[in-house]
């Protein structure tokens, strides 16, 4: 159980922190809101104390005995802000200490992670952008606000992520604090990063199609990583279970030749590509134009040809400097025989690093928690395991070593 100080600032998505206090606390954590007083034009305190099960406050003089302004910043495990608007970011980067919430944003000692939300015009302002620089440049995590429908008409960058995205971001904080602090540098700033997620879907007629278990997780959980450290990121998703993280751009694709279209265009202009996508590896010969019957058939006989290996052909064909990444789904009886396995695949493949996972038993497929082997051509790099969002945070960290990236590795 971590202590969690939820800062709401007053903007329209100040409602969907309430969800963020509920998933916080599914997880078991404990959640205390400070919001602004501008916040309670939104959401009254009532809410916010039914959900968390603690009183709240705005300003610094109720219980002042207990010097809450202080104690609660040195005391939390996790500062979390959904959403800070332009004023919140304006006051926390001068420093400012004129209500409980930048209080704690100077007492803290823990992790602080940030969810701009806005409408664009503010987000893009050189006054935000500014006040954002400053907050990364000491130690702030600020996540990037997801693209789409804002108040009234509008539309474009500036929206709070979704609640489910917002818990992922602050779980990963818990677990690796050295994300946040002065020392943590957005160690993938410059770089460009395209990730492949989920299972493709090869048709057999206009109503079916083969597909696979993949749930995308790992993929969106690499794409988060990348993008929270900095990368500019594409995530390339077949079928996903989940929604793409914020700030990534996203392109879909449907079938094992679509993922190869789109990684072979993509791929000239990005420095490290990943693919933590399941293809298909065989699609049907010639699917049916017309449904496939089954009147006057006591079986069907598909007949499939093996698709293109996407990852063999980026990496052939992979420019100077840049690094491929591959993933191994292999069902192996113990570690060595997994390691033998991706040593193997590593070698046929020709990428530069293999993320090994032992599917045996219908493992890692959909879970929120993966274990994984690392390797190069000269061995393993790392062993990892936990949640997806702290394996890819693993994975970026080796990618990183693999570049000689004078790195702080973020990950045990
Ligand atoms: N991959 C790919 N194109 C395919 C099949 C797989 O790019 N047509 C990629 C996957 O995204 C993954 C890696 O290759 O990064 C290994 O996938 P895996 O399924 O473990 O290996 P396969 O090549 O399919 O070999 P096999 O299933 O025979 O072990």
């Amino acid at each position: 159980m971590a202590r969690v100080i939820l800062g709401v600032a007053g903007g329209i998505a100040a409602y969907k922190a309430c969800e963020v206090i509920r998933r916080l606390r599914d997880s078991g954590h404990d959640v205390r809101v400070v919001p602004t007083a501008n916040a309670l034009n939104f959401v009254g305190a009532t809410t916010w104390e039914a959900l968390s099960g603690h009183p709240v406050a705005t300003e610094v003089w109720p219980g002042a005995a207990e010097v809450p302004h202080v104690r609660l910043g040195q005391q939390a495990d996790l500062v979390l802000v959904a959403p800070a608007t332009a004023d919140l970011l304006a006051r926390a980067a001068a420093g400012r200490a004129d209500d409980l919430l930048t209080n704690i944003l100077l007492t803290a000692r823990c992790p602080v992670v940030v969810f701009p939300a806005m409408h664009t015009e503010m987000w893009l302002h050189a006054a935000t952008r500014a006040n954002v620089a400053t907050l990364r440049e000491r130690g702030a995590v600020v996540a990037d606000p997801d693209s789409g429908r804002l108040t009234g008409a509008d539309s474009g960058p500036g929206r709070l992520p979704d609640p489910v995205e917002i818990r992922a971001v602050a779980e990963t904080l818990l677990e690796l604090p050295a994300l946040a602090g002065p020392a943590a540098a957005r160690d993938l700033a410059g770089l460009r990063v395209v990730v492949s997620a989920g299972g493709t879907q090869e048709a057999l007629d206009p109503v079916r199609f083969l597909g696979n278990h993949s749930s995308g997780l790992m993929g969106i959980g690499i794409a988060r990583a990348a993008r929270l450290r900095g990368a500019e990121v594409t995530l390339v998703a077949a079928r996903m279970d989940h929604e793409p993280p914020a700030g990534v751009a996203v392109r879909r694709v449907v079938s094992t030749g679509d993922l190869a279209e789109v990684m072979t265009e993509l791929a000239p202009a990005a420095d490290v590509v990943i693919m933590a996508a399941a293809p298909a590896d065989f699609t049907a010969a010639r699917p049916a134009e017309h449904k496939i019957k089954k009147e006057g058939r006591e079986g069907l006989t598909l007949d499939l040809v093996q698709t293109t290996d996407v990852l063999a052909a980026l990496a052939a064909g992979r420019r100077p400097g840049q690094t491929v990444v591959g993933f191994a789904a292999e069902t192996a009886d113990n570690r060595a025989e997994l390691v033998r396995l991706g040593t193997a695949k590593l070698a046929r493949k020709g990428a530069d690093l293999l993320v090994c996972n032992d599917v045996s038993g219908g493992r890692v497929f959909g879970d929120a928690d993966t274990a994984a082997v690392i390797i190069d051509r000269a061995g393993i790099v790392a062993e990892c395991a936990g949640s997806k969002d702290v394996v890819a945070h693993s994975i970026v960290d080796a990618v990183l070593a693999h570049r000689g990236h004078p790195a702080h590795p973020v990950t045990p």
